[in-house]
């Protein structure tokens, strides 16, 4: 895996995401520490789309407990029926929430957040194992296209929880 990220510089997020996943699949690819590949994803999200907040929450101890992540402190805990990832977590789908203010329990953890999409991230066995979440400041900043290309970086961590375990 070289040091650097390759990106198209103008690209749509589309394309963006088409150029990202090989990457991030490389970047993981042998490295069996859960925490390690967790934050090397965070930072290549934070770097491929200046995505204002972006992370992972993983369930334990019977709540969704803060993960590795990029952007400003955050809620440390939140509960599995509680907020967006909250109901990513309990549905297990995929959730674009375009204005979090018009969400019943959204949690604000940083009052600039304006829109979000979160993923769920299957356990090996069944289950969830955690959520990935993405924040933007901006009202109405995902689409279909950052849920499909979030849904793919959550599979590239299910292979590997499925292959290494959760290996700290
Ligand atoms: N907004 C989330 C909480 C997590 S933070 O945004 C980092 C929610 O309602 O689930």
């Amino acid at each position: 895996m070289s040091e650097a990220l390759s990106l198209p510089k103008t690209g749509s997020r589309t394309e963006v995401y088409e150029a990202l996943i090989p990457q991030i699949a490389s970047l993981i690819s042998d490295e069996p520490d859960l925490t390690a590949n967790l934050a090397n994803i965070a930072a290549a999200l934070k770097e491929a789309f200046g995505f204002f907040w972006v992370g992972f929450y993983v369930a334990k101890e019977g709540q969704l407990v803060l993960s590795a992540f990029q952007g400003p402190i955050a809620c440390t805990r939140i509960e599995f029926d509680k907020g967006v990832c909250g109901r990513a977590y309990s549905t297990g789908e995929g959730i674009i929430v375009p204005d979090v203010d018009a969400f019943p329990g959204h949690i604000a953890c940083s009052s600039l957040s304006r829109s979000e999409v979160v993923v769920p991230i299957a356990a090996p066995g069944g289950g969830v194992f955690g959520v990935l979440d993405v924040d933007s400041d901006r009202l109405d900043d995902f689409s279909e296209v950052d849920l499909k290309g979030l849904s793919a970086v959550a599979a590239l961590v299910e292979d590997k929880l499925n292959r290494d375990g959760a290996a700290q």
